[in-house]
């Protein structure tokens, strides 16, 4: 390890909701330091356990080992700071993805990837004995997705509030696979070699069509955001799923294609109408993806559209 005396610069990076994040540069090399914060930079009053930094870190691990490309690699983790040292990925050589789709570059190849990479982190986890005990951290999913996602929204609408809630209840009682729990553009990174996730606070064992769905939500609320690109942006995302459920082998893919579809319209409205709007969404364009999520929940549960049609509206 490093003396202090070879410490140059120590800088934070800009962007963190819920952590502080440092360049730390070192004689001829830099390392990523990453705190988590106990009060999220958002409008509401949000608060989170520092304990999701640990979560982070096991999920770092555990991807680390089997796919190293599809991280950062991780050189130690402080308990008592809830602070992960890791490798830095300089924006110019692993563009953040969130960036690149906001920008107009809309690489369906790159969407498949993510898709793939995604179901292999999914089906290692599934196979792998011990997850269950190791991330079960469904107090800090209930607080930092179920809660302020699905049943916020649910509690603005009373009418569909009895099938979103079941559906946060489904979510909190299934034990599947080792769920990321953020897998949205901004917490991907553009690398070399393929997609490299990071921002893995939300990580638990439970519904891998969490994070599937997830992600899917972002590139067909950009579909609606950025009309130009719409195209190009459906496309991505039947790409995405395409890679994802080629590499469903812990159950049957129709299984978890159902759960997909149903969760998505939730994810859409909550959005919009949950604890934290996305923020660059105009008025109208909310009021876009509202309509298409309440249009998509107004069929009855058990009929839900297919997952085709919610990644192709013009079918
Ligand atoms: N290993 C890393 N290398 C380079 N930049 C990073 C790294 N980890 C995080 N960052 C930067 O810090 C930002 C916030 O980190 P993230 O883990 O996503 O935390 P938050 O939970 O606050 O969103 C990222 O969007 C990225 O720009
Ligand atoms: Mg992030």
């Amino acid at each position: 390890l490093p003396n202090s005396d070879q410490i140059e610069t120590v800088d934070p990076i800009p962007g963190g909701v819920s952590s502080d994040v440092f360049l730390v540069k070192l004689q001829g090399e830099a390392i990523c330091v990453k705190f988590a914060v106990e009060q999220l930079r958002v409008e509401a009053d949000w608060h989170a356990s520092l304990q999701r930094s640990e979560a982070e870190y096991r999920w770092l691990m555990f991807v680390q080992e089997r796919f190293p490309n599809s991280v950062p690699a991780t050189f130690g983790y402080g308990a008592g700071s809830s602070g992960i040292a890791m490798e830095y990925l300089p924006a110019e050589l692993y563009p953040n993805w969130k960036t690149e789709l906001l920008g107009g570059a809309i690489d369906r190849g790159f969407a498949k990837q993510v898709g793939e990479r995604l179901a292999g982190i999914h089906a290692a986890s599934a196979a792998q004995p011990g997850l269950r005990e190791r991330f079960a951290n469904q107090a800090d999913f209930e607080a930092l997705r179920l809660e302020p996602y699905i049943r916020f929204t649910a509690a603005r609408y009373p009418a569909l509030a009895p099938r979103l809630n079941r559906l946060a209840d489904d979510l909190a009682a299934a034990r599947i696979a080792l769920v990321h729990g953020d897998v949205s553009p901004k917490n991907i990174l553009c690398g070399p070699k393929g997609p490299v996730f990071i921002d893995a606070e939300c990580a638990v064992f439970g519904d891998p069509a969490f994070d599937a769905a997830f992600c899917l939500n972002h590139l067909l609320i950009k579909a609606i955001h950025m009309r130009e690109h719409a195209a190009a942006l459906q496309g991505a995302a039947q790409a995405l799923w395409r890679g994802y459920s080629a590499g469903i082998d812990w159950e049957d893919p129709a299984e978890v294609e159902a759960r997909l579809a149903g969760l998505l319209p939730a994810l859409m409205l909550a959005r919009v109408d949950g604890k934290s709007p996305l923020e660059y969404l105009s008025d109208a364009a909310a009021q876009k993806v509202r309509e298409r999520a309440l249009q998509l929940l107004s069929r009855p549960e058990d009929s839900a559209a297919p997952l085709a049609d919610m990644l192709d509206p013009d079918r």
